[in-house]
């Protein structure tokens, strides 16, 4: 989906910071977006952008399958900046030499500004930089037209430019922390070279999205399936200020959700939101097709098919629907191996995987260039209570999977209870907003305890709470005694059939975050 007059393309050669460059060029107020490198040249074009970034990437331009761009781009008159892949290839590509891999540079560098006049404006001539290097292949020797920017002390060519044609390299990545001055060069290519300003905002976001959605919509019919998590219920809440009650709403209860959670869920998007909301509660299908199965996966496809099949049946008795809205974010469009063409890179969201095809439907994804804190700022402005914007993950097959071998009524009882004990308790020690997520995982064991003179016999409950920016990775979180003893007891008192509690202290990777 795009919008806004002044945007910066980024081009992905499959970097993993790829994603961060878009990133601080929106911190800056600009619009950015993501595309495959195969993106034909007619297209670009369509897109105005007033700046292309081209993004490292693990190939060598050596290689006989590396990632090409066609050298049209760089006679559109848009000005380039490539980093690390993106300089050597442009340097390749115009006729400059590109030294293959003999020893690798990577980590902090020290770089030697030799030209303030642009790309490093602000710096002092001569200064000394500290920079990020992740590459093999080095530049050479630039291209004809070309003038060296900087040098790292190991004497490489750091940086080039064009000035004519405005195309510039950067050898280093300014995208990332460890290059602390990166942002100030990004900023020199965005506003100085590129004269963008910095007007974007999540209000203007909307506004153009809004446009875009009605401009596509038209005076057909949208379907969307919330669970009530972040990104659906924003997803949902805008497409509602775009086309009103052309969309429908499906919300289906698994039986498998947090305490009250469908209940909440629906009136906020019944009642505070006016959204045309089908509320279907298909626990007992769900309950009894899991019933007795241990098997993680098999939990996952069973949930993952009923899903799709209550949803189907629930669409179907519509009418005519054309759209499916879906909240899929960046993170959601995984592995940045997008050189490979965009299909390569599209991750159906878990539960609705499966559903455009089965049903005809074309995808509407508003949010597919952007990180979950800027879809939550969105939220924000779209005036969703804090209470849903920043909400901990939960996975589309819920509770299912964080009791461990077969799912029971009884046992989804128990896990909520202790559930909305431990979400309570880190609300109430503000730490609720610092970690990305905390539940309880019920194990199929039971251990031995004293409760006033009685022996017991009963169940474990795991207590899981991790730090993460994109849940890829995560740590365990250094949860304060207090709040630990806290939860321990109250879960143990106030939970029927539990007289353990522990802590889950490992990390991500080598475990996940998920039991199951
Ligand atoms: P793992 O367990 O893979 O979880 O480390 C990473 C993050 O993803 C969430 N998760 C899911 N979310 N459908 C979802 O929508 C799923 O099937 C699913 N499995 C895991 C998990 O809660 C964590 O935030």
């Amino acid at each position: 989906m795009q919008h806004s007059q002044e945007k910066i393309l980024i081009l992905d050669f499959g970097s993993q910071y790829t994603q961060l460059i878009a990133r601080r060029i929106r911190e800056r107020r600009v619009y950015s977006e993501i595309h495959p490198c195969t993106i034909p040249v007619e297209t670009i074009q369509q897109l105005k952008p007033r700046g292309i970034i081209l993004s490292g990437g693990p190939a060598s331009v050596y290689d006989s399958a590396a990632p090409h761009i066609s050298p049209e781009l760089y006679s559109l008159g848009i000005p380039v900046l490539g980093i690390c892949y993106g300089m050597q290839l442009t340097a390749h590509m115009l006729g400059g030499i590109v030294s293959p891999y003999t020893k690798r540079e990577y980590g902090k560098a020290n770089l030697v500004i030799d030209n303030t006049e642009d790309l490093f404006s602000g710096f002092a001539d001569h200064e000394t930089i500290q920079v990020w290097m992740s590459h093999g292949d080095r530049v050479e020797s630039i291209p004809p037209d070309f003038e060296p920017l900087a040098h790292s002390t190991y004497g490489t060519i750091a940086a080039m430019r064009d000035r004519s044609r405005r195309i510039y390299g950067v050898q280093f990545h300014p995208e990332v922390v460890h290059t602390p001055q990166g942002g100030a060069i990004l900023e020199n290519f965005i506003f100085k070279i590129c004269g963008c300003s910095p007007s974007w905002t999540m209000t203007s976001f909307i506004e153009h999205t809004v446009q875009k959605i009605r401009a596509l919509v038209q005076d057909k019919r949208v379907i969307c399936g919330c669970s009530g998590g972040v990104d659906s219920t924003v997803a949902a809440v805008l497409l509602e200020r775009a086309i009103g009650k052309q969309l429908t709403c499906i919300f289906v209860n698994n039986g498998l959700l947090r305490k009250n959670e469908f209940e909440k869920v629906s009136h906020l998007l019944a009642t505070t939101f006016s959204i045309d909301l089908r509320p279907v509660d298909a626990s007992e299908r769900f309950l009894e097709k899991l019933r007795g199965v241990s098997d993680p996966e098999r939990k996952r496809k069973i949930i993952g098919n009923e899903f799709i099949a209550v949803f189907e049946e629930t669409a179907r008795n519509l009418g005519k629907v054309d759209f499916l809205a879906q909240g899929t974010l960046y993170p959601d469009v995984i592995e940045s191996v997008s050189f490979k063409g965009p299909s390569a890179t599209i991750k159906s969201h878990h539960n609705v995987g499966g559903l455009p095809e089965a049903m005809h439907l074309q995808l509407i994804e508003p949010f597919r260039e952007l990180f979950k804190d800027e879809v939550r700022e969105i939220g924000k402005e779209l005036g969703i209570p804090d209470e849903f914007i920043y909400r901990h993950p939960f996975p589309g097959p819920g509770l299912a999977i964080r009791i461990l071998g077969p799912v029971t009524r009884a046992d989804l009882e128990l896990l909520r209870e202790a559930d909305a004990i431990i979400i309570e308790e880190f609300k109430k020690s503000d730490m609720y907003r610092k970690v990305w997520q905390a539940f309880a995982v019920l194990l199929p064991i039971k251990t031995v305890g004293v409760m006033g003179d009685e022996r017991t016999y009963e169940r474990v409950v795991v207590l899981r709470a991790v730090e993460s920016v994109d849940g890829m990775t995560a740590d365990w979180a250094k949860l304060p005694y207090e709040l630990l003893g806290t939860i321990a007891t109250r879960i143990i008192n106030e939970v029927k059939g539990v007289n353990r509690v522990v802590y889950d202290i490992s990390s991500k990777p080598p475990s996940t975050i998920e039991w199951e």
